[in-house]
């Protein structure tokens, strides 16, 4: 096959914001994930799954013949939002033991060289006044940082401590213990909000796992989208994301029961999104709840007034000045400037029910009355309002992605564009339960490249999920695993990362002669102010491709660089093998600043990077 990259012509003006993230809590991103939080049920806000709260992730100790308990206490609360505490009864301190609790963190806590970690935990006593003991110890018991809290009082105060392990390598298999070695210990000692933190991406307090930070900030994202998903549905309207739950002091979020089955501690919340997206840079996308639930009620149109409201309240917090009262609540939690919020999405994955019509004018109406510049985001086809952008969601087989390659060719170009808020290749078909392999990785990138020859309609795509935590999956694929140790790209990760970081301001049209679409589909593109042309190919096929490339219009140095990610279909990456499958950069000639042969290895994306005279 030939491709003729046409420079000779105008092409078509990309959206600048095509490449970014859709995040929500799911497979454990969120608690246990990029919420660098190290302790697991630190508030005793319900067990893992949503039930009654449980001790579960915490262990008694007991050293030297020293005799304690540990037990729930719902009789006495931090707080109003937290009505549970873990209460340590001391029987007896032996010379040289100690008594106390640990707790188990996430598969661990992570330890690692030259890093300091700050302990803190609410506390009170009803007669010993201290000192504590706060370590992080192997689950051998080797002390690796300790530190005291010299006294302790009858009502309950916030303590606050920093721990320096000295260690040379990482390790996890690692326990976070509090304790008393004090002969003269007894009686109760209650316990809450029990924290531990690393040191996060940005250093923002009650911020990210700094791995999981720079893993998303390698592809350059442009967006982001969250909170969900499902997870901002609710499975019933009462089980919803509220944002006015998420905000202000941790020990003031009571938590809620997530849609995918596992309790959110909502540690990581409104504020802490937009927080996020300041530091990757990216332009938030904040969807808010529109009335309709996972159980598939909808909330009738003569009810739905104060949900509205809740929103403009939401929106207040967001950009409202410090004179405004969210906006000076939003100022009390430590962010006094109004963020610059310009996307709104109504709802998720409302083509699922039959009510967005009503819902969707009730939120719009409401929205632009009070914010007429911000763009509004729909979720659901069927409105009679007036719809500036449109999400769609693709999660296909292989050849059904490689087939809407085209999907928005002959799109009409009408003043509507579309996110796509959320595709992924799902080997197996929809939804969830397939591989995060090579050949989906390809169809992902065929699937992309049709989106970025459309990125004068297709104004942002992202893959989803993003996050999963090994062995802790709701759904596969996703773009990024991890665990306590580690984080790793998948195949289609690497796509996202080329594609996303490697990005056009102008779209270019491609001739082919001598051949046609498939096993090869491409996209061209140019960046003006680094004189770059791009040209981006997947080859979904079994076998290797060859095809001459030229460039019509100005011509480029002679020498080229390609990044390359190929293997076999069924290829992956792991914690056991993170980097089986990445892209290779190399260097290529180019005969007389126009022309030259490519090699598209089988099952490969490949992105072209050519530079203009
Ligand atoms: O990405 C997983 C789920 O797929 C999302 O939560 C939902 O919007 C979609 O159905």
């Amino acid at each position: 096959i030939s491709l003729t990259i046409r420079q000779d012509i105008a092409g078509n003006v990309s959206f600048p914001t095509l490449y970014g993230y859709m995040y929500e809590d799911i497979n454990h991103s969120g608690d246990g994930g990029i919420y660098a939080e190290m302790i697991r049920n630190r508030a005793f806000q319900m067990n893992d799954t949503g039930g009654a709260p449980d001790l579960a992730h915490y262990s008694s100790v007991n050293g030297g013949g020293s005799s304690s308990t540990i037990k729930l206490d719902s009789a006495v609360p931090l707080n109003d939002v937290l009505t549970h505490t873990l209460r340590l009864d001391i029987t007896q301190v032996k010379q040289g033991g100690r008594a106390g609790f640990s707790n188990e963190g996430w598969e661990g806590i992570r330890i690692q060289p030259g890093e300091k970690y700050m302990a803190s935990f609410f506390a009170k006593s009803s007669k010993y006044t201290g000192p504590l003991t706060v370590s992080i110890e192997s689950s051998s018991g080797t002390v690796l940082a300790k530190a005291t809290v010299p006294s302790i009082g009858s009502s309950f105060k916030k303590y606050t401590i920093e721990l320096a392990p000295s260690v040379k390598t990482t390790t996890t298999d690692n326990v976070f213990v509090i304790s008393t070695s004090s002969t003269n210990a007894s009686g109760s000692i209650w316990f809450d909000v029990i924290s531990l933190f690393p040191p996060t991406f940005k250093n923002r307090a009650n911020g990210l796992r700094t791995d999981l930070g720079q893993i998303l900030a390698d592809t350059k994202p442009s967006f982001f989208r969250f909170p969900g998903g499902n997870n901002i549905e609710g499975v019933n309207a009462q089980s919803r994301w509220k944002w006015n739950e998420t905000i202000g002091p941790i020990e003031t979020r009571p938590g809620r029961l997530g849609d995918w089955g596992y309790m959110n501690t909502d540690g990581q919340g409104l504020l802490e999104y937009l927080e996020m997206c300041e530091d990757l840079n990216m332009e938030p996308v904040l969807a808010v709840w529109a009335g309709y639930s996972l159980d598939q009620k909808s909330i009738a149109e003569a009810d739905l007034g104060p949900y509205v409201q809740d929103t403009l309240n939401e929106l207040e917090y967001v950009m409202g000045s410090t004179k405004t009262k969210y906006g000076a609540l939003r100022a009390s939690h430590g962010h006094a400037e109004p963020f610059d919020l310009k996307y709104v999405e109504v709802g998720n994955e409302d083509f699922f029910s039959t009510t967005y019509d009503y819902r969707y004018k009730a939120w719009y109406t409401a929205i632009k009355k009070a914010y007429p510049k911000l763009q509004i985001i729909a979720t659901g086809g069927e409105t009679s309002s007036p719809m500036e952008t449109l999400d769609d969601h693709y999660y296909l087989s292989g050849p059904d992605m490689v087939a809407d390659y085209n999907k928005y060719d002959n799109h009409p170009r009408n003043g509507t564009t579309i996110m796509v808020g959320e595709y992924a290749t799902n080997i197996n078909g929809c939804c969830g339960t397939s591989p995060a392999n090579v050949q989906a990785a390809v169809a992902d990138a065929v699937f992309a490249s049709g989106l970025e020859r459309n990125s004068d309609l297709v104004q942002f795509a992202a893959y989803a999920p993003t996050f999963t935590r090994d062995g802790q999956a709701q759904w596969n694929p996703d773009l990024i695993g991890f665990n306590t140790e580690q984080v790793w790209g998948t195949p289609s990760y690497y796509v996202q990362q080329m594609w996303s970081a490697n990005r056009a301001d102008m779209i270019l049209q491609v001739d082919a002669a001598n051949g046609n679409l498939g096993p090869l589909y491409w996209v061209a593109g140019s960046k003006n102010s680094t004189k770059q042309v791009f040209l981006k190919v997947a080859n979904y096929g079994s076998s290797s491709q060859t095809a001459s490339i030229n460039l019509k219009g100005s011509r480029v140095h002679s020498q080229g660089v390609s990044i390359v990610l190929s293997g076999g279909v069924n290829d992956t990456n792991s914690a056991a093998s993170p980097k089986n499958v990445v892209p290779k950069t190399s260097t290529f000639n180019i005969a007389g600043g126009n022309t030259f042969n490519f090699t598209f290895p089988a099952w490969s994306a490949s992105v072209l990077l050519l530079h203009n005279m």
